[in-house]
């Protein structure tokens, strides 16, 4: 999916004699130059059963339903919005190696140690972790709980809860995953003492219902700790306004709450939990490589390419800036998120 997307990027047109193939199991993509006008694109592409045949100029891109097609297949490990529904990606694996990388940045270990000093766990405890990915939390709290708590990790993906289950620094007896969503928990009320949720209320179109829902799996007087972005505040420091708005708008309204930092305190406060405090938490990348990594600023610039919102020269330039500016020292791309702390009053 990879070569296909990159296939499919900024460069494709540029060679307009050329018929071009690109054929990756379900996706198979055919872009063909009219024989008497290098203009004239007729593209191809199928889709698992769909498939459709289009044409559209080179200078002008007038064919809007190849365009569309051309990032969905772009859009298949788009973490962004496909975080949301890991398993429909055909490459899972891009998500939970995403997930490897940041569990290894700074940033991320301190902010996820500041979450379990905040669930103030003890052996005995027991902790239900939402939208757990590949495990990383659920083992290291394993170990402030052992030998008498229990920790079960849920998630929706499939694919996730099979890379956990499979991980082999699993303390034995403790520990469960189970495949679930984050809006319909297969707990009974007031069944565990902690309940963290990380980076997951953002792929979600109803943070509230799953807030009440941990809420109604705590038991009273328990804890509950949730981490996320503020997307309304990623900040990219190009030269060039136009473009970095249209990168930094693409990628934010691409997730499914964009905004849910900045709403975890009054959420929280709705649900009904007591002592309700929030953490401001910044995290700056200075290199364009990770930034990219973490952030798919290559394939957002791609859309906003595909959409027409940009030509490829100004993308090229807007990488080459930020590549400079990495060289030199002068690269920040920040981001604030929240950490929220409520505690479900005593019955
Ligand atoms: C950005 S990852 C964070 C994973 C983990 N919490 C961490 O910090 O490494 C988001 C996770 O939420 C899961 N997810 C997305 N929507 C969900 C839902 N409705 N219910 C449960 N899990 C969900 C995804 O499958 C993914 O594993």
């Amino acid at each position: 999916m990879a070569q296909l997307s990159q296939d499919l990027g900024a460069g494709w047109f540029s060679d307009p004699r050329t018929t071009r193939t690109v054929d990756e199991g379900r996706h198979k993509a055919t872009a063909i130059t009219a024989r008497d006008d290098p203009l004239i694109v007729t593209l191809r592409l199928v889709i698992g059963q769909q498939s459709a045949c289009r044409w559209g100029s080179r200078n002008h891109r007038k064919s809007s339903y190849a365009s569309e097609r051309i990032l969905l297949l772009m859009d298949d490990t788009y973490l962004a919005s496909g975080f949301a529904d890991v398993d429909a990606s055909s490459n899972t694996d891009a998500f939970s190696d995403c997930l490897v990388l940041l569990d290894s940045l700074p940033y991320f270990r301190e902010y996820k140690q500041h979450t379990y000093e905040l669930l103030n766990l003890s052996n005995g405890t027991s902790v239900l972790d939402v939208g757990c990915g590949v495990g990383d939390d659920v083992v290291r709290m394993a170990e402030l709980v052992s030998p008498n708590g229990r920790i079960v990790g849920v998630d929706a993906s499939a694919s996730m809860i099979e890379r956990a289950t499979a991980r082999d620094d699993l303390p034995s007896g403790l520990l469960e995953f189970r495949q679930c969503d984050a809006k319909a928990l297969p707990f009974g009320d007031s069944a565990f003492d902690r309940c963290r949720i990380d980076r997951v209320l953002q792929h979600i179109s109803e943070p509230t219902v799953s807030i009440s829902e941990m809420v109604r799996a705590l038991k009273p007087g328990g804890l509950i700790v949730a981490y996320d972005n503020d997307w309304g505040t990623f900040s990219i420091n190009s030269g060039n306004v136009e473009v970095t708005r249209i990168v930094q708008d693409l990628w934010t309204s691409s997730f499914t709450s964009p905004w849910i930092g900045r709403y975890l305190r009054p959420y929280f406060v709705q649900a009904g939990l007591a002592e309700v405090v929030i953490y401001p938490s910044n995290s700056i990348i200075c290199e364009f490589d990770i930034a990219d990594k973490v952030y798919n600023l290559r394939q957002t610039l791609r859309r906003a390419v595909g959409n027409n919102m940009i030509s490829e020269e100004e993308g090229a330039a807007w990488i080459s800036e930020l590549v400079e500016l990495t060289k030199g020292g002068g690269f920040t791309c920040a981001l604030t998120a929240y950490i929220a702390v409520g505690r479900k009053p005593p019955a």
